[in-house]
Order: structure tokens, then C-alpha cells, then sequence
């Protein structure tokens, strides 16, 4: 494994993208190849199967673009597929979002309870397979029993996102909906379980304003890093990295694309075919 090879990333679509930004911001030497799969996007509301397939298809297009480590920037494919990547790709490094979302959570738990204040109950707001897969419960529960955990499925908020309406009367009626239930069961803090849903933080927060909503992005770039230490893998060029964005249907992505984009300073956008 070459250090001057280019760290992988995909989602099924732009989601993705909040943490190739957090990865940009940590390790800016780094070349970056992401792939955003905008022809199949969404992913949230497919059978395990299918997500397998196409996440092993995402991946597989990363693997022919010389890198040295493949994050998952998407908590459905984690959720369903990290595990067979894993497999299938047993000398390359591979990172998911779900775990480093739970690290992020734990810190959140420390952070309050040194404040003396114990964190009831968390919510957890991703795909409907996210939430099938029970897998954010299943985590949370092995590291810290008794915490109460409540799900919420919300199907409509990725196409609303991935339409660019961000800031949007039927985003914000849209997700006061889906909220509700958080703060019927007064939970304190909210993990955003899904990579779309920090384009929503203002959004949300403005509705919730109490809420403390935890984002995997930064938690991911810094257990990237830590990884590429760990394997000597760092890249020690002394000039800013490249990122080359791929997506398998671009016809109408380029607009959002330029806002979601934000401070990531792409060099080349192309269309592919995925198998
Ligand atoms: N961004 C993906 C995630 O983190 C899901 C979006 C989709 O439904 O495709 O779960």
C-alpha cells in the first residue's frame, strides 16, 4: 500500500459529501476520490440485497482508482454492507460512519455527565433500512445500557435534500413532522444517521433548538486519520491533495452540486457507468 494513494469515499449520493468536507478540513494533503451513486440515489428505502449490490459496486469502482482506504460515507451502506466489503476487500482498510456517529455520541454522554447532568435518551433519525437494521441500537446499547433509544425513519427528507431544498417551507413542515416524536419522548440529543442530514442542521436546530444534534463527519475524518498514522499511510506530500468527484448520473446534479459542495475545492467532476 502506497501513502501517496488517494483515500476512497462513496455515498449513494451527495450526502457523502459532509464528510468528504470533514475529511478535506483534517487531511488536506490527502487526494480524495469520491462517488456519489446519483443514478440509484436513494439507497434508504432498498432490501439489504440490493444495497449490497450496489455499495459492492461502489466500491469496486473505488478499488480500480489506486487507493489505500475506503470510507463509507453513507449509514445505509454501512449499515448493510460494511461487513461484505470488509470481506471481499481483506487487505484494504475500510471505514463505516456508524461507528465513529456512536464514538461521537459516547463523547457527547461524557461531556454532559461531567457537567453533572446523566443523558436520558438519544434519538436516532436515518433511512428506513438504517432503522430496520437496528444496528445504531444494537451499538448504543453495547456501549452504554440502559440509555434509552428512540427511532425515527424519514423517507422523504434525502429527496428533498438531494433536490436542493434546503431551506424550504415543506423541508421544515417535513421535518417538525418526523421530529415530533423526540420531543414528545424528551430526548436530549439526536444523532443525524444518516450523511444527508447535516445539510438540515440549521434547519432542524431552528425547529429543535434544544436538541444537541451529533454529526459522525468530524468523528470519521479524525478516525480516518488516526488510521493512516496507525498504518504509516499518511501522506507527507507538502501540497493541498486532489479530489476528483464521481457520479453515475450528473444531468441534474450541478446546481445542488455547487451549493452542497461548500469549501471542498474540486478539481474534476465526471459522469460514470457503474456495473
Ligand atoms: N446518505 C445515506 C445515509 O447516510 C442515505 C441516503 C439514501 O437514502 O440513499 O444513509
Amino acid at each position: 500500500m502506497n501513502a501517496s494513494a488517494s483515500i476512497g469515499v462513496f455515498d449513494s449520493g451527495l450526502g457523502g459529501l459532509t464528510v468528504l468536507s470533514a475529511l478535506r478540513k483534517a487531511l488536506p494533503q490527502e487526494n480524495f476520490v469520491y462517488l456519489g451513486d446519483t443514478a440509484r440515489v436513494p439507497y434508504g428505502g432498498r432490501s439489504a440485497h440490493i444495497i449490497q449490490r450496489y455499495a459492492l459496486a461502489d466500491a469496486e469502482f473505488l478499488i480500480g482508482h489506486n487507493i489505500k482506504l475506503i470510507i463509507i460515507a453513507c449509514n445505509t451502506a454501512t449499515a448493510h454492507a460494511e461487513g461484505i466489503i470488509r470481506e471481499r476487500y481483506k487487505d484494504l482498510d475500510c471505514l463505516g460512519v456508524i461507528q465513529p456517529g456512536v464514538e461521537a455520541l459516547l463523547q457527547q454522554i461524557n461531556l454532559t455527565s461531567s457537567a453533572s447532568q446523566s443523558l436520558g435518551s438519544v434519538g436516532i433519525l436515518a433511512t428506513k433500512s438504517t432503522i430496520n437494521s437496528n444496528i445504531y441500537r444494537k451499538n448504543i446499547l453495547e456501549r452504554c445500557q440502559g440509555i434509552k433509544v428512540i427511532q425515527q425513519a424519514c423517507p422523504l427528507l434525502v429527496p428533498l435534500i438531494e433536490e436542493g431544498w434546503l431551506d424550504d417551507e415543506i423541508t421544515r413542515l417535513t421535518i417538525k413532522k418526523y421530529l415530533a416524536i423526540f420531543k414528545e419522548q424528551e430526548v436530549d440529543a439526536l444523532i443525524l444517521a444518516c450523511t444527508h442530514y447535516p445539510l438540515l442542521k440549521e434547519a432542524i436546530q431552528e425547529e429543535f433548538p434544544n436538541l444537541t444534534l451529533i454529526d459522525s463527519s468530524v468523528e470519521t475524518a479524525k478516525l480516518c486519520k488516526k488510521l493512516l498514522e496507525q498504518k504509516g499511510l499518511i501522506n507527507s506530500a507538502n501540497k493541498k491533495g486532489m479530489v476528483r468527484i464521481y457520479l453515475s448520473d450528473k444531468s441534474e446534479q450541478i446546481p445542488v452540486l455547487e451549493r452542497l459542495l461548500g469549501d471542498i475545492d474540486y478539481d474534476s467532476l465526471e459522469e460514470v457507468q457503474l456495473s
